[in-house]
């Protein structure tokens, strides 16, 4: 066959097979049982500490039903973006229940979260206006930006002085300038949660607008798991309020929540919405019966955190460096990112699946290892995890 150029430089990328001759390689590991406290791989019982089934839903009955029950009606496709044939009388109806769960006018459904954010932050701001994330942003939000013709700033990461800096550079504009702040309400990888409070000051001072990225604070943070923003009292404040189906809501797809305004003007000008398939009915109806279940039962999100403090604290008392996590995402931070391969796959060996995180991910110098909780854990799986994460890093002379 020819070697066409594609095909030259393609080959040419073998940074994996090097990390697989090693027998680290820690990537597409193939599970053969849904997202429980133990996961099937290769006849063997895995303790899973790196899902984002951050509630254990994904396998609830109820749920399961809702979503056999919407095939059975809907199919499996929509056939077609929102904007054509593709919407269905549930999405509308998830929809109506998602902009009542974070306490806004309305909201918009996608199908992912990285779509989400491609498609909102991609549209909402004009060429002469700004968008100011996070340096440790999610990478759909970083994609979204750059497919933004606005101008994009970066702040460090939750570092207020930063943030006024940036926006105090920016004052001088003229005043219909849009300036968007982009964070998320929980960190995806090191599980610290966003100063909004503080950014909200911040905001007001400079006529800046709030969007919050909330993939892992929904279902998790606040009253009945209504989120980040609701956490901290600031419904009224945060204009945009973005959220995946992917962690804690049991399935996949994503949304935007936000004024009337704001959602009838992505509706016609997301690329994300108008130019692919819309949410599929399985998803929609498993959305709609997660929000009912998370209503009716809190006690799970006391579960997740009971879990969650028992887990820092044994982690805390066996030595390791968990860091500023104070949600059910704990980084381990191992620093090294050769190390944090050798130990995930070593981990994963003696029985615990979690996952590596090396730069660009994170920061240079922050690797680490991303345990995270789920309400369906028991005390039992905590402590035989840690006792084993302990075992395995002292071997290592990770601690
Ligand atoms: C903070 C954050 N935003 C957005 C996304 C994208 O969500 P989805 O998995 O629904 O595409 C993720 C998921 O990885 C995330 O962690």
């Amino acid at each position: 066959m020819r070697q066409s150029n594609l095909q030259y430089f393609v080959s040419q990328y073998t940074e994996p097979q090097k990390v697989q001759a090693e027998g680290i390689y820690p990537y597409f590991r193939i599970l053969k049982s849904g997202q429980y406290p133990l996961v099937e791989y290769d006849g063997r019982q895995i303790l899973m500490f790196g899902s984002n089934s951050y509630l254990g839903l994904t396998n609830h009955p109820r749920i399961k039903e809702a979503a056999k029950k919407a095939i059975d009606k809907y199919g499996t496709g929509t056939a077609g973006s929102r904007f054509l044939n593709g919407t269905i009388d549930l999405h509308l109806e998830l929809e109506e229940k998602l902009a009542d769960f974070v306490n806004k006018e309305s909201a918009l459904v996608f199908s992912t979260g990285f779509q989400t954010n491609l498609g909102v932050i991609s549209s909402i701001t004009r060429r002469k206006d700004y968008l100011i994330i996070d340096e440790s942003s999610h990478a759909s939000i970083y994609e979204g930006s750059r497919l933004s013709f606005s101008k994009v700033l970066k702040f460090k990461h939750n570092n207020m002085q930063s943030l006024e800096e940036i926006l105090s550079r920016i004052d001088n504009d003229i005043s219909d300038t849009i300036k968007l702040i982009i964070v998320d309400g929980v960190f995806s990888m090191e599980g610290d949660i966003a100063d909004l409070p503080n950014i909200n000051k911040i905001a007001h001072k400079h006529n800046a607008s709030i969007m919050v990225d909330d993939a892992h604070g929904l279902g998790v943070m606040g009253e009945k798991g209504r989120g980040t923003v609701h956490h901290f009292g600031m419904d009224d404040d945060v204009e945009l309020i973005m959220g995946t189906f992917s962690k804690a809501l049991s399935t996949v797809g994503g949304f935007i929540a936000g004024s009337k305004e704001a959602i009838n003007y992505l509706k016609h000008n997301a690329r994300t919405i108008i130019f692919s398939a819309s949410l599929p009915p399985a998803s929609t109806a498993a959305v709609i019966e997660t929000l009912n279940i998370i209503n009716e039962m809190p006690e799970m999100i006391e579960k997740l955190w009971d879990n969650t403090h028992y887990a820092q604290r044994l982690l805390r008392e066996a030595g390791f460096d968990i860091g500023n996590s104070q949600t059910p995402i704990i980084p381990i931070y191992i620093r090294d990112d050769n190390l944090t391969f050798l130990y995930t796959m070593k981990l994963f060996d003696a029985g615990v699946f979690v996952n590596p995180v090396i730069p660009p991910a994170v920061k240079e110098g922050h690797s680490l290892i991303r345990f995270s909780m789920m309400a369906t854990h028991q005390n039992e799986h905590i402590e035989k995890g840690i006792d084993i994460c302990a075992k395995v890093a002292k071997d290592l002379g990770i601690i």
